[in-house]
Order: structure tokens, then C-alpha cells, then sequence
């Protein structure tokens, strides 16, 4: 037995290489997945395998020659770079092991780690911007620690506790387009955070998530492209100039956007814009706000019975196209300031009056609100209650499924939320009508 303490990690390269693998349990079978993934060619003796195993000799009949019989003596480690045994039986286990030993070959006993020479450590691949990393922790035979600290390690590395951005030595720049969802952190996907956990630039938008942007470290440069409506600082042009500039000068640099980088977003624009300079791009969808919003005023784009479509459009000018029954879900981003002819529009085009609506502004944000009306009383009620963008407006039946008690279930998280916007009771007061 060695001294698993001061045990030296190797890398193994084991393409094309034979792995005796002995035993046919759930074991074997994690196992024989790693080696397969690997490249390894493998011979597997045992007299019965498992569903997993059974499973994995039919994806791969080409390098996998199953022996089916108990282990047969040191004939069946002849050829192999290493091996493997899980057969159930200690005592089996223990003459493959000496038998390795006897003829040099590394040997796992994954019953029992501290039987052999070798183990195999707990591991995660994260796939960086920077390249591939390898985890492996060996938890000096205690398997429960080991896949501890590597899960700690692995979830650090994907979001971005643990900083990689000192290590990077400064090469090609690239860009990644991040969709940011509707502005709740937690509505990040993990792969974004990875990406920021990288960046040393973050060319960000008003709608993303504003409280990742403020968690970053000092180091990382944010720039600030932020839109508001009829005002647009930063104009499309100057954003994908910055995008490719700062990745031409060796920069690593996420375009953090609100919602979907695809959705009414231009993400397709800086896309080409870096493309058109030879810069690599990474397009990271996003929760869209046409379909999360009105989710989180309870509201579902299609519910049986109620709607089996929906359809998505950013201003009046395509109501003349869409489908005209309250069973069609319609949903209007950036709909705010035309909303009135938006109403008349769909009137006008075989919609009831009676259709019910919803605006929901400033989705998932502490300050969110939802208004409800119909197609006839929406417009004034926006311009009584002073509605503002960002908002998304939902057309259509399935406004009949919003949640009453929505603002204390978005609410519980953020607690700057504002009881009088967003009372059960103004709720219910503008609801009536539907
Ligand atoms: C330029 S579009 C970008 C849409 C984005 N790409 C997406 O997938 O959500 C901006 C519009 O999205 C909607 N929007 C985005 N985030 C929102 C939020 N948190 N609450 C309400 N509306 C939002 C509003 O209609 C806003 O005017």
C-alpha cells in the first residue's frame, strides 16, 4: 500500500491505449465512460455486466473487447498501460493488484483506494475562454472530501470566484455576446458567469443585470452603453467599434446585454460587426424578456385551452400581420409610447375590445408593476398610472392567468420593493374590465 498522502498526480494520455478494466458493476461502468471518453481502448473481463456497461460496449464495439468470464490470471493484464478493477470480490481484486504489481503496471482498485498504488482522483473539466481546465483532487482516500473541494473548485471556476483573469498571458482578444435575461442576477445563465468570471472588459446595456455588473472586481473595465428610450447615448455603431477595438487589443470582452442577445437585441449586428474583423465571437443566449416578464407576473405566453401561440413584435407596424384572436398571444417589447395606437391597431384588426392586457414594467426589478386592462381602457390606464419603459405588454387571453398575489412573490428577494405601486389592490383596481 502506498502513502496516499504524498501521492504524486500524473496526467495519463491514454488514447489508443489498452485499459484492462475487471468487473461489470455500476463502478466499471463510471469507469469504462472515463477511459472511452479518453480515447482508451479497453479489455473488459467480467462474466456479467450491468445495463450502464451493456450500454456503453454498444456505443463503442470498436474498442471494447468484453471478455465475458472472471479474471483468468496474469495473462489478462498482458498489453495493458493500466488497470482497472471494481469485480465485487476483495479477493479477486487483491491477486489482479498484486499481479499488476508484480508486472509493473498501475493498478486501480476502486473498492479500495488505499489497496492499490493508484486512484483516480475526483475530477471536473471546465471549459474556460482561456482554454480547458483539468480538476483533480485526491482527498488522501477519502473519496467524500475529495468530491467536496472538487465541486468547490468547479463551481468557483464557472462563476468566477475564483479569478482567472491574473493568470491570462495576453494573447487574441475575443468578444462574447452575454445575454444578461430580464435583470435579475439569478436569471444570469451559468455560462455568462463564467464569461464575466473572465472578462477584462464588460460593455454593458440599462437592462442587464446590474447587480453582477457591480459584483465584479475593481480590475475589470466597465463600459457603459446604456440606452433609455428617444435617448441613445452610445450609438449601434460606436458600440460595435468598441466591441472590436478593445478584443483587437488583446482584450477579453463581454457585451453583457439585457434578455437575449438575438431578441430585438442587435446581438446579430455586433456579431457580423466582429466576425467581419476576424475577432472570435461566443453568443450566449439569455431569458428573454418577451417570455419572462409576463412570467413573472404569472402570466403564461400559451396555457391549454387558452393560447397555443404567441408572437412577438417590437412595434404597432406589424399588427396588420398577426393572427386576430385573444387565443393568439401577442407580446409587445419596447411598446410603451405607442401603446394607444397599438390598441387601436388590434381593434381595428378584428380584436376584441374586450381583449385582455397587461403591462408589466420593470420586470423581476424591486420596482416592478402590473397594470391590467382590456384593448379598449389600456391607454388611459397606462397614462393614469404613469407608465413607464421597460415594459412588456401581453395581449390576449392568458392575461387572465396573472397572479394576484404577484407582487409579494416577485418581491421576496428584493426589498426596496414599492408597496404602493405595486399593491394587491392597485392590481385589482386596474383589473376591472377583464
Ligand atoms: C431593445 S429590447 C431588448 C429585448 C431583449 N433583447 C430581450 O430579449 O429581452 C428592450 C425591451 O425589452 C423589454 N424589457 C427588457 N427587460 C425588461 C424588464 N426587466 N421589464 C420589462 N420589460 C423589459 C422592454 O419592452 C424593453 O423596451
Amino acid at each position: 500500500m502506498g502513502d496516499l498522502k504524498s501521492a504524486l498526480p500524473v496526467v495519463l494520455d491514454l488514447t489508443g491505449r489498452l485499459v484492462a478494466v475487471f468487473g461489470g458493476g455500476p463502478v466499471t461502468g463510471r469507469r469504462l465512460r472515463a477511459f472511452l471518453d479518453e480515447g482508451a481502448v479497453v479489455r473488459l473481463v467480467s462474466p456479467w455486466v450491468c445495463e450502464e456497461v451493456q450500454d456503453l460496449l454498444a456505443e463503442h464495439p470498436e474498442r471494447v473487447t468484453w471478455l465475458q468470464r472472471d479474471y483468468a490470471g496474469p495473462a489478462d493484464l498482458e498489453g495493458a498501460w493500466l488497470v482497472h478493477t471494481a469485480t465485487g470480490d476483495p479477493d479477486v481484486d487483491t491477486a489482479i493488484s498484486s499481479d499488476s504489481h508484480a508486472l509493473r503496471v498501475w493498478c486501480v482498485d476502486a473498492t479500495d483506494s488505499r489497496a492499490t498504488a493508484a486512484s483516480i482522483p475526483a475530477r471536473t473539466h471546465v471549459i474556460t475562454p482561456d482554454g480547458a481546465v483539468t480538476v483533480a483532487v485526491h482527498g488522501g482516500g477519502d473519496p467524500l472530501l475529495a468530491t467536496t473541494v472538487r465541486d468547490g473548485i468547479d463551481l468557483a471556476l464557472r462563476n468566477g470566484g475564483l479569478d482567472l483573469r491574473r493568470h491570462r498571458t495576453r494573447g487574441a482578444g475575443w468578444v462574447a455576446l452575454v445575454g444578461g435575461g430580464p435583470g435579475d442576477d439569478g436569471l444570469l445563465t451559468v455560462r455568462g458567469h463564467e464569461l464575466l468570471a473572465s472578462a477584462d472588459v464588460v460593455v454593458v446595456d440599462r437592462l442587464a443585470p446590474r447587480g453582477v455588473v457591480s459584483r465584479l472586481p475593481a480590475s475589470v473595465r466597465i463600459i457603459d452603453v446604456g440606452k433609455t428610450t428617444g435617448h441613445h447615448p452610445v450609438p449601434q455603431d460606436r458600440i460595435n467599434a468598441i466591441l472590436v477595438e478593445e478584443a483587437e487589443r488583446g482584450h477579453a470582452v463581454v457585451r453583457l446585454k439585457g434578455g437575449d442577445p438575438y431578441v430585438l437585441g442587435r446581438g446579430g449586428e455586433e456579431r457580423l460587426a466582429c466576425e467581419a474583423h476576424g475577432i472570435p465571437v461566443e453568443v450566449v443566449p439569455g431569458v428573454t424578456s418577451a417570455v419572462s416578464v409576463p412570467a413573472a407576473a404569472g402570466i403564461p405566453l400559451t396555457h391549454r385551452g387558452v393560447a397555443k401561440a404567441f408572437t412577438v413584435v417590437s412595434g404597432h407596424e406589424q399588427i396588420p400581420t398577426l393572427p386576430p384572436g385573444s387565443d393568439h398571444t401577442l407580446v409587445l417589447l419596447m411598446g410603451v409610447s405607442t401603446l394607444r395606437a397599438s390598441a387601436n391597431a388590434l381593434v381595428a384588426e378584428g380584436r376584441s375590445a374586450n381583449c385582455p392586457v397587461a403591462i408589466i414594467e420593470r420586470g423581476y426589478l424591486p420596482t416592478q408593476r402590473v397594470t391590467i386592462g382590456t384593448l379598449a381602457d389600456i391607454a388611459d390606464l397606462a397614462l393614469f398610472r404613469g407608465v413607464e419603459s421597460p415594459a412588456v405588454v401581453v395581449v390576449g387571453d392568458v392575461v387572465r392567468l396573472a397572479h394576484d398575489d404577484l407582487p409579494q412573490r416577485t418581491m421576496t428577494s428584493s426589498p426596496g420593493a414599492s408597496t404602493s405601486t405595486t399593491s394587491p389592490t392597485a392590481l385589482t383596481s386596474t383589473r376591472t374590465g377583464v
